[in-house]
């Protein structure tokens, strides 16, 4: 199994705000930047450790620690709820390299009876991606996993050497993290809830409405 719990407390209060249906569209988009950053320090903290550096400091030379890998950093955002999202893990990462797919679900088909819905994928631009880089997706909503399988896919194809893999949500539905966990068992899947269900459209219940549109519209 190879999903994980962000468990910071920070984290869990700020999803409970963007959860509520009174936060209105800035405080949700703000929401999103906070929790965004906050998962990128739980990256940092968990996934990439430190080394030994040589510090002088005004009245001594000492030992200090400085984060490892922080300049093999690659976040790809996926249109369009991603994005105050990826802002705040920009803070957490200010140099990382930034890729973006647009990738959308085909709500008109339906879900299928396997779960899944047809996903459109209309843009796609990644950078280069290196064996030294620890690769971020981000997504808010992992829902029935068929967006992330999607975009995972397209990542895959041109990159299939990195140091880490991280597919990284805000709130989980059990059956996309099961897809995607089993689809690509290379990725590790970070979400800071894990919530009870779908409902017959695919929206995650209790979840927090369209992340898109709740930031957006
Ligand atoms: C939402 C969400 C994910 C996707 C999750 O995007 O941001 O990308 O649905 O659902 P899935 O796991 O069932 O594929 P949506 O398609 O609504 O696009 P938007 O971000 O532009 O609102």
């Amino acid at each position: 199994d190879n999903a994980y719990l962000i468990t910071h407390a920070l984290a869990k209060d700020t999803l409970s705000r963007l959860r509520d249906v009174e936060t209105e569209q800035v405080a949700f988009r703000k929401g999103l930047v906070k929790l965004g950053r906050i998962c990128g320090y739980e990256v940092i903290d968990g996934a990439m450790g430190t080394e030994y550096v040589p510090v002088e400091t005004p009245l001594a030379e000492t030992t200090g620690e400085r984060v490892k890998g922080m300049d093999d950093v690659v976040i790809i955002n996926v249109l369009r709820a991603a994005t105050p999202f990826v802002e705040g893990l920009l803070k957490a990462f200010p140099r990382a390299k930034q890729g973006i797919i647009s990738a959308g679900r085909d709500e008109t088909a339906g879900m299928n009876e396997d779960g899944e819905f047809p996903i459109t994928i209309d843009y796609v631009k990644l950078p280069e991606i290196g064996p030294d880089d620890t690769v971020i997706v981000a997504d808010p909503m992992l829902a029935t996993g068929s967006t992330m399988c999607a975009v995972l896919e397209h990542i895959l194809a041109e990159a299939d050497d990195f140091e880490d893999l991280f597919v990284l949500s805000a709130v989980s539905a059990p059956d996309g993290l099961v897809r995607v966990g089993e689809a690509f068992p290379e990725a590790d899947l970070l979400t800071v809830a894990i919530d009870d269900r779908l409902d017959d459209d695919g929206f995650i219940v209790p979840g927090l409405g369209d992340a898109g549109d709740r930031a957006f519209r």
